[in-house]
């Protein structure tokens, strides 16, 4: 396994595969590995000839009062885990090499990027499409692969490459969850043992609002009600967003159907968690 800081040495050994013939297969992330991130690359490995993960926790996604500083960082287990699932290239630069002096560009998808986490996080998406802009020339991947937790990055991802036109296929994974249901996340590691608990609250709200709906409750409003009390009988959440969406467009659905996206965001003490379950499909 390669392992390369440099955005120019990353270009020409993206470059040299192509010649090759060779089809390159992308995971982005912000490293501190999990299972979620592993089932990505597992994949990864089977959809491409050269298996690049990037690791790079991207400043210019985080607001001025988040966890850039504290953000979980540990490169030798992350390249244990790479190794582990077959990765041929770590790319992971440095954030002076990705945004220079004078650096003055954004990508911006404007409505799939208002609502939801882009509420509580303004310019976080625009950091987001940025840097994936930027990942996307500099690993020239054939396909890419992000997990579904992050349901509004990957729609704002998915509309920034077909408004483009950029030549890679973007490709959703499933949430993959711990065994009591908590959806993997690099942010789990700042839970303490009671938060852990708290935060399967969650995930109950989530199988209440499926369980009713295959029972046949189509109004949004009792499902938020009965995905809300089962979160406000958690003294340690505070509800940032709880919402029913349209699962393409994100405009706010009264009437619940298949596709229809349940996304929130919940504040554990100092952590805030994001899940999702879209209606009608498998969890
Ligand atoms: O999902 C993440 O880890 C990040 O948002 C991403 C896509 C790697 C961009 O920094």
């Amino acid at each position: 396994m390669n392992i390369i800081n440099s955005i120019a040495d990353m270009q020409a050994l993206a470059l040299a595969a192509k010649r090759e013939g060779k089809r390159i297969a992308f995971v982005p992330t912000m490293g501190f590995l999990h299972e979620g991130h592993a089932s990505l690359l597992c994949e990864g490995r089977t959809r491409g000839d050269l298996l690049v993960l990037s690791i790079f926790v991207n400043p210019i996604q985080f607001g001025q009062n988040e966890d850039l500083d504290r953000y979980p960082r540990d490169m030798e287990r992350d390249c244990r885990i790479a190794r582990e699932c077959g990765v041929d290239i770590v790319f992971t630069p440095e954030a002076a090499e990705m945004y220079p002096q004078g650096f003055q560009t954004s990508i911006s998808v404007r409505e799939l990027s208002q609502p939801l986490c882009g509420d509580s996080r303004p310019g976080h998406f625009d950091g987001v499409a940025t840097v994936v802009t930027k990942l996307f020339n500099i690993v020239m991947p054939d396909v890419a692969l992000f997990g579904r937790k992050d349901y509004q990055q990957l729609a704002v991802i998915t509309r920034m490459v077909a408004d483009l036109s950029l030549p890679v296929l973007v490709e959703g994974m499933p949430i993959v969850r711990e065994t009591d249901g908590l959806a993997m996340s690099s942010r789990n590691a700042y839970l303490s043992a009671p938060e852990r608990e708290s935060a399967l609250c969650l995930y109950r709200s989530i199988c209440t609002v499926r369980k009713q709906y295959a029972a046949g409750e189509r109004s949004t409003g009792r499902l938020h009600q009965a995905a809300l009390s089962i979160i406000q009988a958690e003294p340690a959440a505070v509800i940032d967003y709880l919402e029913f969406r349209d699962g393409t467009t994100l405009e706010p659905s009264f009437t619940a159907a298949d596709g229809t996206l349940m996304a929130l965001a919940v504040r554990i003490g100092k952590t805030r968690l994001i899940d999702n379950t879209v209606l009608g499909k498998e969890l």
